[in-house]
């Protein structure tokens, strides 16, 4: 089951969260907590819809340049991927790059233990070494792959889930993991451009199908279920829209009526039109995407897209700290 968390998400947490963000004067509820069980099956058939073209089109850019990337950091590399394994790219990845140890990281024992016997159970002989941990904060990687040359791959434009601030602090915190001399292989979503209209983007975040509303929505329902909540789901619509000054899609719950709610015994009100904040995606330009890695510490050398420069997966080497002009 697709589940790309980020941070710990408990039912303490969501209940910490939530009423703070709903107190606010902009509402929000943090897009972490769209991955329960129903909200993670929900993502699972976003991925397959045919408006969302992230994944696929990144599964593509993989097929085509996994040769490349192999040819660029050579065999015999850890692999070390930030999330449990993303069923069809990591053996995408493994296969072309023929490395000496596979070390998936995640906070859920549980989606670690399954990924990890399944990719083991493909690559007979590869050292298949899981992590449980929070990679956004410092971890420890397992002493099996001591000596070893290191690659993280972080597929999906999970990053994008992140402000620039938080996602610029995660990409140092990956070359501090991965140390010396080592690479990261990254998806990153691309903003607008002349292949990629506006539309297509908030399509991708807004399905003929509803589903992606439904998977918004979910965060109300998780509000009457975990939090004793009264929420009018009904007086709520998904909305997805592209705010071009900040680089990001963002997605949102609006009132379509004046509606109140209680969650966890405390009340709160929202005006027909008001709406509650749920996610922001940022996409970027490859030359933003080539400055991040520069300022969080990464060489970029290569990125390549598909035909449409929809999406980019961008290989990037640590840099070395060596005096610069
Ligand atoms: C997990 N993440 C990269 C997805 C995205 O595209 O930002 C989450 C998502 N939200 C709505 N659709 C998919």
């Amino acid at each position: 089951m697709a589940r790309p968390l980020l941070v710990h998400d408990d039912a303490r947490d969501f209940a910490d969260a939530a009423l703070a963000g709903l107190a606010q004067p902009q509402k929000v509820i943090p897009a972490r907590f769209f991955y329960d069980r129903a909200g993670s099956e929900l993502f699972e058939a976003i991925t397959e819809l045919p408006e969302y073209y992230p994944t696929r089109t990144e599964i593509g850019i993989l097929e085509s340049h996994a040769a490349d990337i192999a040819a660029t950091v050579g065999p015999g590399r850890a692999v070390i991927e930030f999330g449990s394994g993303s069923s069809m790219k990591t053996p995408l990845l493994l296969r072309a790059i023929a490395p000496a140890a596979y070390v998936p990281v995640d906070i859920s024992a549980e989606f670690l233990q399954a990924s990890a016997a399944a990719l083991a159970a493909d690559f007979p002989g590869l050292a298949v070494l899981p992590v449980a941990a929070d990679f956004t904060a410092p971890f420890k990687l397992p002493g099996g792959i001591a000596g070893l040359p290191r690659l993280g791959f972080f597929p999906g434009s999970t990053l994008g889930n992140l402000a620039p601030i938080a996602a610029i602090d995660l990409l140092r915190g990956f070359a501090t993991t991965l140390g010396d001399a080592s690479w990261l292989v990254i998806g990153l979503d691309l903003a607008p451009g002349p292949g990629k209209s506006r539309e297509t983007l908030e399509a991708a975040y807004d399905d003929a199908q509803g589903v992606t509303a439904a998977f918004n929505l979910n965060l109300l329902h998780r509000v009457n279920r975990e939090l004793g909540g009264t929420v009018r789901t009904q007086d709520f619509v998904h909305r997805a829209v592209w705010n071009d000054v900040l680089g990001r899609i963002e997605m949102h719950l609006v009132a379509t009526r004046d509606t109140a709610l209680t969650a966890a015994g405390q009340h709160f009100s929202l005006d027909a039109g008001e709406h509650i904040h749920t996610e922001n995606s940022y996409k970027w330009t490859l030359p933003e995407a080539r400055l991040m890695a520069r300022a969080s510490g990464w060489v970029p050398v290569a990125d390549w897209t598909d035909s449409e420069a929809r999406f980019s997966l961008n290989l990037w080497q640590r840099d070395d700290g060596r005096m610069q002009p």
